[in-house]
């Protein structure tokens, strides 16, 4: 919608250019960069949509893309970095200029879709609190998010940004239990009440809706007018302690997705499962990595169907879900694995699918071969594949990348950094470039600066 481009008089553009400079003099933020939160100051991008099976560029507001006909299809060659706050918050100006180094390194290799955390809980397992106590935000640290966002945009790339953990990493789940708790309220057991209690519902909504309303300290853009947001993911691989809490997730995803809508109309909205079929879904539990899969009380076909979520997600981990197998085993296993997901999304959910995670160890074969390029690889041809033939199979999301000197921090077993290993960064790159032919991207939004 319009920002009032020809409201603003260039007196005002001054006086908020000086409130700027002194932004950034008085609050140890990146001095090199002048910070003039104008929107439409900020570079051009549009918004991604969806239509049918196929995500799609909508239209830049105020023209762009120009010519009419069709929006052109986006298959997406992602990565996830989750830790891009957190490194913000953490190490004032050094923070920052990580942040804008892995930005522009992801930017480089092609990626277009990085997914990364947009909330910190309590305080406690991982960086400073974003919430420290339901509805109360530490300022500097949403500058940080702000901060991620902003120089997204910069570099072109959109975020898929979730809101909250099943894990206890960055407070999750367990933070707002233990608030809840801290507020009176009578909780019996450990985890699943964050799915069904009436309070702890009620903080995580007034979470998204502080979310939602954020305007933006560095581009001046609210975050739900924000093109470089890509989409809002629920929750990081949501989990309920038994299969009888399925209904209480199910209802919680339909009721959350419908308040992101209620505010926002404008972004995409996922759940971020990891795709397991739930116990009562008989003809895909084969496809489960194990038994204990089908009992979390989440399934990807029901969960994915709510209306209001408009694009479903797995993860991939054969390393840690099937250890004892080969590479060949594995391979075989995550091709079906993906091919079980992305038909599903063709022709029962009718809705894109993507691989918002694909980890793996970094292990040599016996022919010197990364077992990690070989299963990343497998992952890429799917999506490729799927491109070609304009289904739903939308685009992979590696897990995760990292920057040197920050790995003790925020690295796991399965993070790299991508220069450190020149065979996995040309896979990247040639994902990157082969899905941008193919789509023929470089005729409406060519990127100075792209490995293609
Ligand atoms: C959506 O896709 C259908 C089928 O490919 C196409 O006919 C239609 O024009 C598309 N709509 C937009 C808005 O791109
Ligand atoms: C909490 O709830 C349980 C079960 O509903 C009940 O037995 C217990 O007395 C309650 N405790 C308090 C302090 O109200
Ligand atoms: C839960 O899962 C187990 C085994 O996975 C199954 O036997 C049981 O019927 C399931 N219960 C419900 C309520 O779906
Ligand atoms: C875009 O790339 C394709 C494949 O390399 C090429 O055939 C086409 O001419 C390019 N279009 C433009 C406008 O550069």
């Amino acid at each position: 919608m319009g920002n009032g481009r020809s409201s603003y008089p260039l007196i005002g553009v001054l006086l908020l250019a000086v409130v700027g400079y002194f932004n950034w003099s008085g609050g140890g933020v990146d001095p090199s960069r002048l910070r003039i939160p104008i929107p439409w100051l900020q570079p051009p991008m549009s918004f991604v949509g969806r239509n049918g099976t196929r995500f799609v560029l909508l239209r830049a507001e105020g023209g762009g893309s120009g010519g009419g006909g069709e929006a052109p299809s986006v298959y997406v060659n992602g990565w996830n970095s989750y830790w891009l706050m957190a490194a913000a918050a953490s190490q004032g100006r050094r923070g920052r200029e990580t942040v804008a180094e892995m930005l522009r390194r992801g930017r480089d290799m092609g990626m277009e879709v990085c997914r990364t955390w947009a909330f910190s809980d309590g305080g406690r397992g991982g960086g400073a609190a974003l919430q420290i106590s339901p509805g109360r935000f530490d300022e500097q640290v949403f500058q940080a998010l702000d901060y991620v966002i902003y120089e997204a945009r910069r570099n072109q790339v959109r975020l898929i940004l979730c809101l909250v953990n099943n894990l206890e990493a960055f407070g999750g789940k367990a933070q707002y239990i233990r608030w809840a708790q801290e507020a009176g309220v009578n909780l019996t057991s450990a985890d699943d009440p964050f799915f069904s209690h009436p309070v702890i519902r009620g903080f995580y909504k007034d979470y998204i809706k502080a979310i939602l309303r954020r305007r933006n300290s560095y581009s001046g853009v609210l975050y739900s007018d924000e093109p470089a947001i890509f989409a809002w993911e629920l929750m990081n691989e949501p989990r309920c302690s038994s299969n009888s809490s399925a209904p209480l997730l199910q209802a919680w995803i339909a009721e959350m997705a419908a308040h992101i809508k209620s505010i926002d109309q404008k972004h995409l909205v996922t759940v971020g499962l990891e795709g397991f079929y739930g116990s009562k879904r008989a003809e895909r539990l084969g496809v489960n990595p194990g038994d204990w899969a089908g009992s979390l009380g989440s399934d990807f076909i029901q969960n994915s169907a709510v209306q209001n979520i408009d694009f479903a997600s797995a993860h991939a981990y054969p390393d840690s879900w099937i250890p004892n197998a080969g590479l060949e085993e594995k391979v075989e296993y995550l091709a079906s694995w993906v091919d079980y997901h992305v038909n599903d999304g063709e022709r029962i959910l009718k809705k894109p699918v993507l691989i918002t995670e694909i980890g793996s160890y970094l292990k040599v074969n016996e022919q010197g071969l990364y077992e990690r390029d070989v299963l990343l690889k497998t992952a890429y041809d799917k999506v490729y594949k799927s491109a070609e033939k304009g289904q739903a199979g939308a685009g992979a999301l590696i897990w995760q990348l990292i920057l040197e000197g920050i790995e003790e921090q925020y690295g796991d077993k399965f993070s790299l950094v991508a220069e450190k290993y020149p065979s996995t960064d040309k896979l990247i790159r040639q994902q990157s470039c082969r899905l941008r032919y193919l789509l023929r991207r470089n005729q409406t939004d060519d990127k100075p600066g792209w490995p293609c």
